[in-house]
This record gives C-alpha cells, sequence and structure tokens, in this order.
C-alpha cells in the first residue's frame, strides 16, 4: 500500500523520464525521492569531491624543508616526552632502552657508543640527515625494518619537525635545516 503511495508522488515529483529510466519500480520509487535530492546537489558535489581528491594532496605533509622553517623546538622538546621512555637527551647521558640522542643530527646510524643495535640499524648506512629522522620518527619499521625500536611513530608532520627542531638544538654543532 505504502508503496503505491509513494509510486504516485514519486512519480508525480518525478515523471516520466526517471519512469523511462528505471527498471524496478518499487526500489526505484522508495529510492528516487533521495536520488532526486541528491541530483540538486550533484554537480557541486562532484566539484567538491574534485576538491575533495586534492585535499588528501594538500592534507599530506608539507615538504620537509618547509615544516622545519615553521618548526617550534619548544613544542618538540615537550613532543618529544613520548620519547623520553627509552631516549635521554642529554650530553653524555645515558644509554636507555634506546641510544642517547645528544647530537643525534649528522650521527651515523647506529654509532652510538656502548649501545647494541639491531642489525637492521647498523646495516642502514650513512648519517641521520634531517629527512632521515623525519622518515624514521613517522614509521620507524617502515624505514628501518627489523628495527628494534619499539615505537609507532608521530603521525604529524608538524609534530615530526618540531621534534627535528628539538634534536636540532641537542649539539655543540647544530647542523642546519635544507634550505626550503
Ligand atoms: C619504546 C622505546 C622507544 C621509544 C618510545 C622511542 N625510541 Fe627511538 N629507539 C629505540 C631503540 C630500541 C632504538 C635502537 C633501534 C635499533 O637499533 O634498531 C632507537 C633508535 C632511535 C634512533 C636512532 C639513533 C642512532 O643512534 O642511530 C633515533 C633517531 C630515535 N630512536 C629517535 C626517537 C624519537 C625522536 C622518539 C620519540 C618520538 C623515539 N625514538 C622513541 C627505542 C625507542
Amino acid at each position: 500500500m505504502d508503496s503505491f503511495e509513494l509510486n504516485k508522488v514519486a512519480g508525480a515529483v518525478l515523471g516520466a523520464l526517471l519512469f523511462a529510466m528505471g527498471t524496478g519500480f518499487l526500489a526505484e520509487l522508495i529510492y528516487k525521492p533521495k536520488p532526486a535530492g541528491d541530483r540538486g546537489y550533484a554537480l557541486p558535489a562532484a566539484q567538491e569531491a574534485a576538491a575533495g581528491g586534492g585535499a588528501p594532496e594538500a592534507a599530506k605533509d608539507e615538504p620537509l624543508p618547509v615544516r622545519l622553517a615553521s618548526a617550534d623546538a619548544a613544542k618538540g622538546q615537550s613532543a618529544a616526552k613520548k620519547c623520553q621512555a627509552c631516549h635521554s637527551f642529554e650530553k653524555g647521558g645515558p644509554n636507555k632502552v634506546g641510544p642517547d640522542l645528544w647530537g643525534v643530527v649528522g650521527r651515523a646510524k647506529g654509532s652510538h657508543e656502548g649501545f647494541n643495535y639491531s642489525a637492521a640499524m647498523k646495516a642502514k648506512g650513512g648519517e641521520w640527515s634531517y629527512e632521515d629522522l623525519d622518515h624514521f620518527i613517522h614509521g620507524p619499521k617502515a624505514f628501518v625494518a627489523g628495527t628494534i625500536m619499539a615505537f609507532a611513530g608521530v603521525p604529524s608532520g608538524q609534530e615530526r619537525a618540531d621534534i627535528l627542531a628539538y634534536l636540532k638544538g641537542l649539539s655543540d654543532k647544530p647542523v642546519d635545516f635544507p634550505k626550503p
């Protein structure tokens, strides 16, 4: 019964064209009032979707040099509290679960004295650039498969940049940020 009434209402609203397009009357007519509403917004919605298609890119992190240009070492210091469970940050500080991070920027990977690194870290090679640190802190296991740093990573690109700004200061000879 209801479906007949809907049928009439929707039929009146939608007219012959939609009927021609429709296949199952019942499903069509219960369903159509919504699509008919959607239709009105279809174009702007499509544009939003297009803009939305761009949004993930915009939401993607800015390039590191850009993030570093606006990074805040004080914020980085408080963000780095979550690292302190495992790392000390003082000059000559102790190795804990992880190695002391004083002077880590520019340091050869897996090279801090007295710390027993994973084979994966020792094999990684090269020095810790800001780029590499950014990747590692984003997803330790993604950057060094087999690392024993049991840390999920810092998802926010700006927070990582803040942490790097903090790490920059933990040095007698701070390494310059890469230029944007
Ligand atoms: C649950 C403990 C834990 C936490 C939390 C943690 N780390 Fe680590 N980190 C480790 C361990 C263990 C290693 C050694 C990894 C290896 O040998 O594979 C390490 C290694 C590193 C290294 C490489 C150091 C070197 O000498 O090569 C960096 C850089 C680092 N961590 C930064 C951070 C930062 C920044 C944070 C916070 C955002 C953090 N870690 C949080 C345990 C941790």
